[in-house]
C-alpha cells in the first residue's frame, strides 16, 4: 500500500510541496520514495530507499508541476531502481502506482516479446511499457493510458506526469485518490484527504474507474465510457490536523496518551445518529461486525457488547476471510465496520458484496471522505485526529468505546453508557498521568525482553482485548504472542506451560473472575509465571500491571497497560516503534 502526492500550481515549488505531502503519507508506506518534477520541458527525478530525504537533499530545480510516491513494496524488492516514479523509455512521462497488477507477468512476457527491456522488478514498470506500446496505436497519451489501464487486472491507482503537455493524468481503481484545490487555485492530488488538509480547503474524491486530467483545467472522465463526469467540490471538513509529536518520543506513546480525548470524541457523537443505528440493529435479522488487524479485534469486541449488553445475535468477521458468509447476506442484514483509514481493501470488498445484496452498511472511520465512509448508510467519524503510528492504539479504544455506547443505546441505556465512558476517560487520564503506570510497564518490559513466547489470557469481555494485546506485542516486538480464551488453555496449550513461560491474565470484576483464577492456578501449578492485569494486585500474580478502571468498561481499560507494555518493549528492543517492519497503516490492496 503506497502514497501518491502530486501538484500543479503557480504559488509553490513542486518539490517542496510534494516532499511535505509525502511525509504526511509515510504511514502508508515507507520503504522507499521518489519525486519527479518538470523543468524546461524535461522530467527531473530523484528517488531512493528509506524515509524521504529532507527537501534540500532532493536538489531538484524549482518547478510548478510534479508527482511523488512513498512505497510499501508489493512486487519487487526494496531497492532504488524499484522505487517510483518509473520513467518511459523516452523520458517523456513518469508514472507512480498504488496497487497490484495481478496479470503483470503475462503482460511483461508479451512486452518482452515485443522487444521491451525492463530495468526493475516491479509491476509498475510493466504499466509504463504497456502505455508506450499502446501509444503506437493511440498517440495521445490520455488514450494510451486508458487503453493500457483497461488491460490491467487487480486494483490499481496510477498518476502520470506528462512533460509533453505539462499535465498530470491519474486513474483510480481501488486505492483512493483525492483532488484538492487551494485558495490560489493550485491543484493537488493525494492518496488521502489528511495530507491535503494543510494545503487546500476543497476536495473532490475520485471514484473507481475515473480518470482525471489536470492541465489548464480539471477534467474527469469515466475511463470505460469516455464520458465527462461532473463532480462538485466538497469542503474539506477538518482543519490541518496537528501531526507534530510534541513532547513525546514517538507517535505511539503520544497516541496512547491521546486516548482520553478520543473517548470524549465518542461521548460527543451525535446521539440521533447513534439512536438511528441502534434502531437498525434491533430491526436487522443478522448483525455482522467486520474489520482487519486491530480493527478486526475492535469488531470482535463490538459484537461481544452487542451480544452481552443488547442480546443481539451479532457475529464478528475478519475482512480477509468472510467468504462463507457472502451467501448469508440479505437485505434484512446489517454490517458494522470499524476502520481507521476507511480504505482497507479486504473489508471494502466484503462491504461491496454485502451492499450489492441489499445489506445496510454502518461504518466508524477516522478518515473523512474515505471509501467506507462514502459507501455507508450509517456514517460515523471517530474525529480522533490523525493516528500516525502504524500500531493502532487510540483508534482501537475509540472503536470499542463507540461499540459499547451503541450496545447500551440499543437497550435504552444511552445515558448510562455516556456516564460510564466519561468515567472511563477520566480513569484512563489519571492512569496515564501517573508516572508509576509507565514505570511499571517499563520494568515489566525489562523482565520480558528475553522471552520468545507470551500467552495472553482473556475471557468474556476480555477475550478480544487479549487478542488485541497479542497484535500489539507481535507488531511492536516481532516476538510471538498467543491470545487464548482463558478456559480453553487446559484443552491444548497447557502442554506448553512450564517454568519460564509467562502468561498475561486480563481480569475484570465480573462473572468470569473465579474462572480466570482457575486458569491462573493451572498455569502456576505447572511452573508458569502469571502477569496479572487488574485494578489491584492479587496474591496469585507473580507480576502485576495495574489497569485503570473497573465496572462495565473495565476491558477497555485493560488494553491500556497492554499498549504501554508493547510500547516499552518495542523501545527497549530498539525497534521502529511508529513504523514496524513489513506492516503498513492501511492496506488498500488485497
Ligand atoms: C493494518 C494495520 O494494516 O490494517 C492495522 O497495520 C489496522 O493497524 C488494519 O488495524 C486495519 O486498518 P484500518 O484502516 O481498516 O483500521
Amino acid at each position: 500500500m503506497c502514497g501518491i502526492f502530486a501538484y500543479k500550481g503557480s504559488s509553490l515549488n513542486a518539490a517542496d510541496v510534494i516532499s511535505s505531502g509525502l511525509k504526511r503519507l509515510e504511514y502508508r508506506g515507507y520503504d522507499s520514495w521518489g519525486v519527479a518534477v518538470i523543468n524546461n520541458g524535461s522530467i527531473l527525478l530523484k528517488k531512493d530507499i528509506g524515509k524521504i530525504g529532507d527537501i534540500n537533499k532532493l536538489d531538484l530545480p524549482v518547478s510548478k508541476l510534479g508527482i511523488g510516491h512513498t512505497r510499501w513494496a508489493t512486487t519487487g524488492a526494496v531497492t532504488q531502481i524499484n522505487a517510483h516514479p518509473h520513467l518511459s523509455s523516452d523520458h517523456s512521462f513518469a508514472l507512480v502506482q498504488n496497487g497490484i497488477v495481478e496479470n503483470f507477468e503475462e503482460l511483461k512476457e508479451d512486452l518482452k516479446n515485443k522487444g521491451y527491456k525492463f530495468i526493475s522488478q516491479t509491476d509498475t514498470e510493466v504499466i509504463v511499457r504497456l502505455i508506450e506500446e499502446e501509444k503506437k496505436i493511440h498517440p495521445d497519451l490520455v488514450d494510451a493510458i486508458k487503453s493500457a489501464f483497461l488491460k490491467l487486472k487487480g486494483r490499481n491507482t496510477i498518476a502520470v506526469l506528462d512533460s509533453k503537455t505539462e499535465q498530470i493524468l491519474a486513474v483510480r481503481n481501488g486505492s483512493p485518490l483525492i483532488i484538492g484545490l487551494s485558495k490560489n487555485k493550485d491543484i493537488f492530488l493525494s492518496s488521502d484527504a489528511l495530507s491535503l488538509s494543510s494545503f487546500v480547503d476543497k476536495i473532490i474524491v475520485l471514484d473507481n474507474g475515473e480518470l482525471v486530467k489536470i492541465g489548464s483545467k480539471i477534467e474527469i472522465k469515466n475511463i470505460k465510457t469516455g464520458k465527462i463526469v461532473h463532480k462538485d467540490w466538497e469542503k474539506l471538513t477538518f482543519k490541518d490536523a496537528n501531526i507534530d509529536k510534541g513532547k513525546y518520543d514517538n507517535y505511539m506513546i503520544k497516541e496512547i496518551c491521546d486516548t482520553p480525548e478520543t473517548i470524549n470524541q465518542v461521548i460527543v457523537q451525535d446521539e440521533k445518529n447513534i439512536q438511528n443505528l441502534a434502531k437498525a440493529i434491533k430491526a436487522a435479522r443478522y448483525v455482522f461486525t467486520i474489520g482487519s488487524g486491530t480493527a478486526g479485534n475492535a469488531a470482535g469486541q463490538i459484537a461481544f457488547y452487542l451480544r452481552e449488553i443488547a442480546k443481539i445475535p451479532a457475529i464478528s468477521l475478519i475482512g480477509a476471510d468472510a467468504k462463507e458468509y457472502y451467501d448469508l447476506f440479505s437485505e434484512k442484514d446489517l454490517l458494522i465496520a470499524p476502520s481507521q483509514s476507511g480504505e482497507t481493501a479486504d473489508v471494502v470488498e466484503v462491504l461491496d458484496i454485502a451492499k450489492a445484496k441489499g445489506c445496510k452498511i454502518a461504518t466508524y472511520v477516522n478518515m473523512p471522505g474515505s471509501m467506507m465512509n462514502r459507501m455507508s448508510d450509517f456514517k460515523f467519524l471517530a474525529n480522533a485526529g490523525p493516528e500516525i503510528c502504524v500500531m493502532s492504539t487510540k483508534i482501537f479504544v475509540s472503536q470499542v468505546a463507540w461499540g459499547y455506547l451503541l450496545a447500551k443505546t440499543t437497550v435504552g441505556l444511552y445515558e448510562d453508557g455516556i456516564n460510564n465512558l466519561s468515567k472511563l476517560a477520566a480513569d484512563i487520564k489519571t492512569y496515564l498521568e501517573e508516572d508509576t503506570s509507565h514505570q511499571a510497564a517499563k520494568k515489566l518490559a525489562q523482565n520480558l525482553i528475553e522471552i520468545k513466547d507470551l500467552f495472553i489470557l482473556g475471557k468474556s469481555q476480555n477475550f478480544y482485548i487479549a487478542k488485541e494485546g497479542m497484535v500489539k506485542i507481535i507488531e511492536g516486538t516481532y516476538k510471538h504472542a498467543h491470545a487464548i480464551p482463558a478456559g480453553d488453555l487446559k484443552h491444548y496449550a497447557i502442554t506448553l506451560i512450564e517454568r519460564g513461560v509467562y502468561a498475561l491474565a486480563l481480569v475484570s470484576n465480573d462473572s468470569s473472575f473465579s474462572e480466570m483464577f482457575n486458569v491462573v492456578n493451572e498455569i502456576k501449578s505447572r511452573g508458569g509465571s502469571i502477569i496479572g492485569i487488574y485494578p489491584e494486585k492479587l496474591p496469585a500474580f507473580d507480576y502485576y500491571l495495574k489497569s485503570p478502571s473497573i465496572g462495565e468498561t473495565s476491558a477497555i481499560g485493560n488494553i491500556i497497560p497492554l499498549q504501554l507494555l508493547a510500547y516499552y518493549l518495542a523501545v527497549l528492543l530498539g525497534n521502529n516503534v511508529d513504523k514496524p517492519r513489513n506492516i503498513a497503516k492501511s492496506v488498500t490492496v488485497k
